[in-house]
């Protein structure tokens, strides 16, 4: 059965994870740097580092949450930044963040599904997705709408979790995300579902290879991806074709 917020609940996913995502939007920032011990920090400014070198003037974050990837984005030399995300309670976290850094002339934050983007055909420079993916409904229509809304020869990144091959990484992962994070998750978020929804929803997730074949499927070319941290997430680099 596919990872969801509430096993027990009719709603679609989409609604599902909206609810939830609004539901721990006061928490989440804290929960996230929390629970990584501050390496999320890290893994977005890596890939910021690379998507730096395409100096790209208009970016889209897809699954934007409470702005983190976008901020980071916006560090990029005259790059503006269009945030989207279905989640109001984490836009409105986002958009307090973005007036406090004084960054609204260069970040936008909208509220928008990434399956059924606002935008018209080959309108960005680049998209970025952080931790977002793992949580769409259908992803590959989520990973062809963006295609469709960057420019040919675009450059893709998306990080996302993975899962750990190596002993002992592979144990001490599986312990720390399975038992761990759930309960220090719940206590701190008082939200019963959503750090039991994150490592099950890790752990189906088509990570390493099987993503770059579906980002293929998708239309994407010359993916390529880099782990990080002993495998725990992974930085994929996707293009849109030229023609
Ligand atoms: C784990 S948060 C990540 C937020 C942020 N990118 C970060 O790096 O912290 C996942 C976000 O994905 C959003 N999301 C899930 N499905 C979405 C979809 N179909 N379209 C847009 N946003 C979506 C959720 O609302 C949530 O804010």
């Amino acid at each position: 059965m596919a990872a969801l917020p509430n096993k027990k609940s009719e709603k679609s996913k989409r609604t599902q994870v909206e609810e939830m995502f609004d539901d721990i939007s006061p928490r989440y920032d804290l929960l996230n740097h929390l629970l990584s011990v501050n390496i999320d920090k890290h893994w977005r400014k890596k890939t910021i580092n690379k998507l730096k070198s395409y100096n790209p003037e208009n970016i889209l974050d897809v699954a934007t949450g409470t702005a983190d990837f976008a901020l980071a984005a916006a560090k990029i030399k005259d790059a503006k930044v269009v945030g989207i995300d279905i989640s109001e309670g984490m836009l409105s976290v986002g958009r307090a963040k973005v007036e406090k850094k004084k960054l609204t002339d260069r970040i936008e934050l909208i509220h928008a599904d990434s399956e059924n983007l606002p935008f018209e055909n080959e309108n960005f420079d680049a998209a970025i997705v952080g931790f977002g993916v793992r949580n769409f409904e259908n992803l590959k229509k989520g990973l062809i709408e963006i295609a469709r809304v960057l420019k040919p020869g675009a450059v893709f990144y998306v990080l996302e979790f993975s899962k750990p091959s190596k002993s002992p990484y592979k144990q001490i992962y599986q312990f720390y995300f399975t038992r761990i994070l759930p309960i220090v998750g719940k206590m701190v978020s008082k939200n019963s579902n959503a750090y039991t929804y994150l490592p099950e929803s890790v752990n189906e997730f088509p990570d390493g290879e099987d993503f770059l074949t579906i980002l293929a499927d998708a239309g994407f070319v010359n993916n390529k991806c880099f782990t990080q941290t002993f495998g725990i997430a992974t930085i994929y680099e996707a293009h849109k074709s030229e023609n």
